[in-house]
């Protein structure tokens, strides 16, 4: 077996030069908040359109999921068109399908300008078992009433056996980095910016908005976009309304390849496939094994079991990439696209599911309208705002009943663990002196101490082993081994503290106070 990249395959094979963190105040019509496909779509149209626009990005351009995704373009979005039609109405549905339909279209046109390796494919949903392949047939019909030119089969060019599939033409993949690269060239000058390194830590509402940086330094816009994947300034509103998931990718090499085309399972946990070619040949990537974030005792097993699916169903051990991402999943099965509540000139962007690549394209052209006073034929449909709970008012909850059960329940829990026990590359949360810490061995041996309190909402993280993380239970919110922040929503990083801390009585709680503001 050769070196496995511990990184995920579109990173590792598009680079682009850096970008200055922004160092002084600026002005200009709009600011977006994170360089995500959402951000810079939203970006590059609006300069399109002759406003002036400042993308802000805490990392680098596309670090974010945009890096981290499966590339597949499709208008089959996670939820089925049987459910959003019973929830939403046929409307709804019809209008799913065509924004994701002219999502895949903008790619295809923007691709001509920014070689991508956009190609045009045929999609599977695929069941092994007789009882799915009926409830596609079922799904085949109402997605045709959507107006998704789907078609039941029993052929797919799979590696093994299939009960049944819908079929659907003329959908897309493509490289999401080399389509940033060439949006992140294009963006900057006349009047327009593109900042790396510059974490954005306050969002103010008004006339001016007001946006401030960890650094101190301010930004003012007519509006602001906060396209961060997740709500990271509404505190009260967003974040109840979505739960946040891991989910895992493996490209695997020498596999048993079936035809171009984006093969997705009903099994679960699901499956997502699609291939990928490069100088050396045909990549097979197959992704899924989905936890909610902080959730998974050992992130090593979700790779494991995605190997094993690769060896048995494709028959390669071959893994040359390997990585994982986040999948912001919303209550009710659809995005959230639009102005942020109780605010007039700050729209947000969330809740895409695993169909971010079309969501985020369908919000950047939405959200650069709405910044124009502008409104699309979608805008009703995926409001921000919206309430809509239906069916899922008990998944809601479900997902939201984390919060105080990890609140709680996590700060009670007494490790058994002391910083001696932690081997060079590891991390836990242990007893320090009596005080509980989220402590860090580097490569070195050096011990590094962190409170282990989210600075979101106060819930305690929990260690990432694969990825040397800090990964919170409640909403998703993540931290680099020393303390930064990787994923909202906290926007502040974890409080470092001393590994001397003097012996004493056990201390369970710790306050802590949310530091992401929208005003
Ligand atoms: C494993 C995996 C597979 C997937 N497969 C598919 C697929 O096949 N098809 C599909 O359509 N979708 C897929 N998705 C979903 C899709 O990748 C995401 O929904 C999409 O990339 C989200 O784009 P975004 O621009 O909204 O967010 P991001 O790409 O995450 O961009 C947000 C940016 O905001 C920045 N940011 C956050 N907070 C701040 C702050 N305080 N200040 C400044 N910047 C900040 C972040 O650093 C980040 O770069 C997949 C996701 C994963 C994880
Ligand atoms: S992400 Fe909300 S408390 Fe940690």
């Amino acid at each position: 077996m050769r070196h496995i990249h511990n990184e995920s395959l579109w990173l590792a094979t598009a680079q682009r030069p850096h970008q200055s963190p922004l160092a002084h105040s600026v002005e200009v019509d709009v600011v977006v908040v994170g360089g995500g496909i959402t951000g810079m779509t939203a970006a590059l149209l609006l300069k399109r359109r002759g406003a002036t626009v400042a993308v802000v990005e805490m990392q680098r351009v596309g670090y974010g999921e945009t890096g981290h995704t499966s590339a597949h373009l499709t208008e089959l979005v996670d939820s089925r068109y049987v459910d959003i039609e019973s929830d939403f109405g046929h409307d709804a549905a019809r209008l799913v399908g065509e924004s994701s339909r002219a999502a895949i279209e903008h790619i295809e046109r923007w691709s001509r300008e920014f070689p991508c390796g956009f190609e045009r494919v045929p999609a599977w949903l695929y069941a092994e078992g007789d009882e799915d392949a009926h409830g596609l047939e079922r799904e085949v019909e109402a997605a045709r009433g959507a107006g998704v030119a789907a078609r039941f089969t029993r052929e797919v060019p799979l590696p093994f056996p299939v009960a049944g599939a819908l079929r659907l033409e003329h959908q897309a993949q493509f490289h999401p980095m080399k389509y940033l690269r060439g949006i992140a060239r294009e963006l900057p000058g006349g009047g327009c910016h593109l900042f790396e390194e510059s974490r954005v830590v306050e969002v103010h509402d008004g006339e001016p908005c007001r946006v401030k940086l960890a650094s101190g330094v301010e930004l003012t816009a007519r509006s602001v976009l906060v396209t961060a994947n997740v709500p990271v300034f509404n505190l009260l509103a967003l974040h109840t309304k979505i739960a946040a998931y891991r989910s895992y990718v493996v490209a695997a090499r020498g596999a048993k390849m079936p035809p171009p085309g984006l093969y997705f399972d009903t099994a679960d946990p699901y499956h997502y496939t699609r291939r990928h070619e490069d100088e050396r040949g045909a990549l097979l990537l197959v992704g899924g094994e989905d936890h909610k974030t902080g959730q998974c005792d050992d992130t090593e097993v979700p790779f494991t079991h995605l190997q094993r699916y690769v060896i048995e169903r494709f028959g390669s051990e071959d893994i040359a990439y390997r990585w994982s991402g986040q999948i912001i999943k919303p209550a009710d099965g659809l995005p959230y696209i639009g102005r942020n509540s109780a605010s007039d000139n700050v729209f947000v962007a969330t809740g895409f599911s695993g169909n971010g690549m079309t969501f985020g394209t369908v919000a950047g052209m939405m959200l650069s309208e709405a910044a124009l006073g502008r409104s699309m034929p979608w805008t009703d449909l995926y409001e921000a705002t919206r309430m809509k709970v239906l069916g899922a008012v008990k998944d809601m909850l479900v997902e939201n009943v984390d919060y105080p059960v990890h609140l709680i329940g996590d700060r009670l829990a007494v490790p058994d663990r002391t910083a001696d026990d932690l081997a060079p590359g590891e991390g836990d949360v242990v007893l320090v002196g009596g005080r509980k810490l989220a402590v860090y061995c580097d490569e070195r041996g050096t011990l590094h101490g962190l409170s282990p309190v989210c600075t979101h909402m106060g819930c305690h993280v929990a260690w990432n082993t694969t990825e040397r993380s800090w990964d919170c239970p409640c909403h998703g919110g993540r931290f680099d081994a020393m303390g930064q922040v990787l994923n909202g929503p906290p926007v502040q990083p974890l409080e470092a503290r001393p590994m001397t801390e003097p012996t004493g009585a056990l201390v369970v709680d710790e306050n802590a106070e949310p530091t992401g503001a929208l005003t």
